[in-house]
C-alpha cells in the first residue's frame, strides 16, 4: 500500500513519523474519513470545511489545503483501487522536543498523513440491519471536533464487538447522543428524530444529507435529545456515517425491534440515498 506522509508518497512500511509527534504523544490532531461513489470523492467540500473547523478549534495552523484533493486521487491511482475508496486523512500538530503539554514555542510543521483502501460491500448489513448496544458516553465535551483522541469510543466499540454488536450508542446523563463513529436516528409516527447539533455530537455529513432527504421526501424531522428510557416508544432506528451510510438497527441490547426487520421510513431513506449516490 502506498501512502502519503508529509509531502512524500511511500510504501506504508517505509512511512515513519517521529516518536515525538504530538499526535503520538497527546492525540494532538484531527482527522477525516471520506469515501468515493462512482470513483468521485463524495461531499469533499463538506469534509474539507469540517477539517478546517476542527483544525481551527484546536489551533493547528495548516495552509496546504489546495493540494489535498489531488493527493487523494493520486493515491487512489497508485494503489489501483478497483471499487470505491475509503480515504483516511490525519493532521497532527507535528513534533517537538522536549515533550511539553503547551504548544511548542517555535513554529513546527504539522504532520499530514493520508491513506486509501478498497471499501468492502456492506450490502448484507444495509439489508438485514445490525445489533447495537447502549454504552455510557465517556467522551470529553467537545465532540464536535473530529479529534484523534478516540479512546472512549474505541473501548465502547470493542465492548459492542465482544457482545456481537456492530456499534455502541452513547448515552450521556440518560440522553442518547450518537454512536461511537456514527450518528443515531429514531423514527416515531413517520417523524425522524436525531440529537441536535451541539458540542455533544459530531456534525455528521451523512446526517446532514439524511435531513435534506427527509425534507425532499416530506418526512418530518425533530432534532431533539431523547432519554434512553423513551427508546421503546420509537418504531425504527438507524445509524449514519460515511462508511455505514444508512444502516438499520434491528436490535438494541436484548430488544429485538420490529421482529428484526428494517422499518419502512428507514428503507425509504436508504433508497433515496442510493439514488443520490448512484447519480453522484
Ligand atoms: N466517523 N459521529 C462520530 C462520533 C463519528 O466519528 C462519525 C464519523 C460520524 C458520522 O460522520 P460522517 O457522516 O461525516 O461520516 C458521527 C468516521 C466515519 C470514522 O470515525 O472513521
Amino acid at each position: 500500500m502506498i501512502v502519503y506522509l508529509n509531502k512524500n508518497y511511500s510504501f506504508i512500511e517505509d512511512a515513519c513519523i517521529s516518536p515525538l509527534d504530538r499526535g503520538f504523544l497527546f492525540a494532538d490532531g484531527v482527522y477525516e474519513s471520506i469515501r468515493t461513489y462512482n470513483k468521485k470523492l463524495f461531499h469533499y467540500g463538506d469534509h474539507l470545511e469540517r477539517l478546517k473547523r476542527s483544525l481551527a478549534e484546536i489551533k493547528i495552523v495548516f495552509f496546504d489545503f489546495d493540494s489535498i484533493e489531488k493527493i487523494i486521487y493520486t493515491l487512489i491511482e497508485k494503489n489501483k483501487i478497483r471499487n470505491e475508496a475509503l480515504v483516511y486523512l490525519q493532521i497532527t500538530r507535528g513534533s517537538a522536543f522536549p515533550r511539553s503539554h503547551k504548544f511548542p514555542e517555535s513554529n513546527i510543521n504539522p504532520t499530514i498523513f493520508i491513506s486509501v483502501n478498497n471499501l468492502e460491500s456492506r450490502k448484507d448489513k444495509l439489508n438485514k440491519g445490525i445489533k447495537v448496544i447502549l454504552q455510557e458516553d465517556l467522551r470529553w465535551l467537545r465532540c464536535n471536533i473530529k479529534s484523534t483522541s478516540l479512546l472512549p469510543v474505541v473501548l465502547a466499540n470493542q465492548k459492542a464487538f465482544e457482545e456481537g454488536a456492530e456499534e455502541a450508542i452513547l448515552v450521556r446523563n440518560g440522553l442518547i447522543t450518537e454512536g461511537t463513529h456514527t450518528n443515531f436516528f429514531a423514527v416515531k409516527e413517520d417523524t425522524v428524530f436525531t440529537a441536535p447539533l451541539s458540542n455533544l455530537i459530531l456534525d455528521g455529513i451523512t446526517r446532514k444529507i439524511v435531513l435534506e432527504l427527509c425534507s425532499q421526501q416530506k418526512i418530518k424531522v425533530k432534532e431533539k435529545h431523547f432519554h434512553k428510557d423513551e427508546l421503546k416508544n420509537f418504531e425504527e432506528f438507524f445509524i449514519t456515517s460515511t462508511t455505514k451510510e444508512i444502516t438499520p438497527i434491528v436490535q438494541i441490547d436484548d430488544w429485538e425491534i420490529n421482529n428484526g426487520k428494517s422499518g419502512a421510513v428507514t428503507i425509504k431513506l436508504q433508497s433515496a440515498f442510493t439514488e443520490l449516490t448512484e447519480k453522484y
